[in-house]
This record gives C-alpha cells, sequence and structure tokens, in this order.
C-alpha cells in the first residue's frame, strides 16, 4: 500500500506528540500538518490530558476550540514551554522558510516566545538550500509600492533577479490575521539569509519576513521508510 502525504504529516505529527507533556504551555502552529498534529492532540486531550495552547493564527484558533483544545492567548501565557509547526522548507541547519499559509508573523512571535520550537514536517521539506519556494514577506498594506520597490532593490543589491508577487485570494489581495499584505519573493536558492534577513528588516514598511534563522532546535521529519528526528 502506498503511503500518502497526509499519511507522512500525520506520522510526524505523532511523533511530535510524544515531546508535549501534561501542564505544558504549547505554542500551536499553522498549516496542513500543524492540523494533522491538532487532531491527534484533540484526542488526547479528550482523554484528560491537560495543555493550555496558544494559537499562531486565526484559523488554528478555530480549529483548536472546536476540538475542545484550551486556549489562552500570548498575553495570557507569555512564556510557551514548546512551539510545534510546520515549515515550507527545513535546510540541513534548520532554517526554515515559513508563511505558505500566510501566518508567518504570528508564527514566528510564538516560536520566539518558545523554550523550544520543533519543526514538522513531511521530507519533501527538506532542502539543500533556502528558496525554492518563494519567501513570503509581510507588509503594511500602506505604502505597498514603495515596499515593493525597496525589496526589489534589496534583492538587486544582492545581485539577485526574480519576482516579487502581491498574493491574491479570490481576486483581491490576501490579508493575513495582523491585516497586512503577503509579497511572495521567487529569487531562487538564498545563499546567505542572514544577510537577505538583516536587509529586509532594514525596509519600514517590513512587517516580517519568513525565514525562521536559527529558531528550530528540533525538525521531525517523516518520509516513506521512517520517521527522522534532526537536531540543530
Ligand atoms: C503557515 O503560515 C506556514 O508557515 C505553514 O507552517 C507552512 O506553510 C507549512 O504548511 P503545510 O504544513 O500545510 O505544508
Amino acid at each position: 500500500m502506498s503511503v500518502s502525504q497526509d499519511d507522512l504529516k500525520l506520522a510526524a505529527a505523532q511523533v511530535a506528540l510524544g515531546h508535549v507533556e501534561h501542564g505544558m504551555k504549547l505554542g500551536i502552529g499553522t498549516g496542513s500538518t500543524a492540523e494533522a498534529f491538532i487532531g491527534l492532540l484533540a484526542e488526547k486531550v479528550g482523554q484528560g490530558f491537560q495543555v493550555t495552547g496558544v494559537p499562531t493564527s486565526e484559523r488554528t484558533a478555530r480549529l483548536c476550540l472546536d476540538l475542545g483544545i484550551p486556549l489562552a492567548t500570548l498575553d495570557e501565557a507569555p512564556r510557551l514551554d514548546l512551539t510545534i509547526d510546520g515549515a515550507d522548507e527545513i535546510d540541513p541547519g534548520l532554517n526554515l522558510i515559513k508563511g505558505g499559509g500566510g501566518a508567518l508573523l504570528r508564527e514566528k512571535i510564538v516560536a520566539h516566545a518558545s523554550k523550544q520550537f520543533v519543526v514538522i514536517a513531511d521530507e519533501s521539506k527538506l532542502v539543500a538550500s533556502l528558496g525554492a519556494f518563494p519567501l513570503p514577506i509581510e507588509v503594511n498594506a500602506f505604502g505597498l509600492e514603495a515596499t515593493r520597490l525597496a525589496i526589489s532593490e534589496v534583492y538587486a543589491q544582492l545581485g539577485l533577479e526574480g519576482e516579487l508577487r502581491l498574493r491574491v485570494r479570490d481576486g483581491v489581495p490576501f490579508e493575513t490575521d495582523g491585516g497586512h499584505y503577503i509579497l511572495d519573493a521567487s529569487f531562487g536558492h538564498i545563499s546567505d539569509p542572514k544577510a537577505v534577513s538583516e536587509l529586509l528588516h532594514g525596509i519600514p514598511g517590513v512587517v516580517e519576513h519568513g525565514m525562521f534563522i536559527g529558531m528550530a532546535a528540533m525538525a521531525i521529519v517523516a518520509g516513506t521508510d521512517s520517521v527522522r528526528t534532526l537536531e540543530a
């Protein structure tokens, strides 16, 4: 019987669940892999396991509430024991691209507030270097064109050519939970993630970008033969 990508996501989520301890304050990620984890966590909560979840998006919050997982805001629980989240790309140093689902800002804030940040994924997310997946850059709606130009200039400064595309959903600009827009930057392989990050952070209209550099302590990656735990 062939193993589907959903089976792999579930397998990674299952191993991640073993890292969640009774009573933990837990950051809960966004996306299909995180949702596989949420389903398993909800089953455990239904059996009396206690956690306080801090969701990384409104979508995740709704799902957790529907499934009976108790939630707090990050203001109510500003220090978290662990965050479990998915990723769009994972490099050998466990640097990530995230934000395919548009939740990168809250995901990064929640991961940063956590003692440990664990990524779960199927093996299709492993890459030799970041950048095949377009980098989501969350920008303020005010001054969109000026910010877009400034981002293009950053890439030109680095000698990179590519495309910056405003994310659109149902014919209108996609709005994040924070009311911002997303520019998806397709400039290929990112040889120096830190340099790109610093330059992007220097642009006032850039709210945050989807590179998570040096944040993940562990990646739980499911392949067809086994689930591997990679540590930074
Ligand atoms: C959400 O904004 C993202 O960061 C997700 O974690 C990422 O896109 C992975 O999503 P999937 O688990 O659906 O691939």
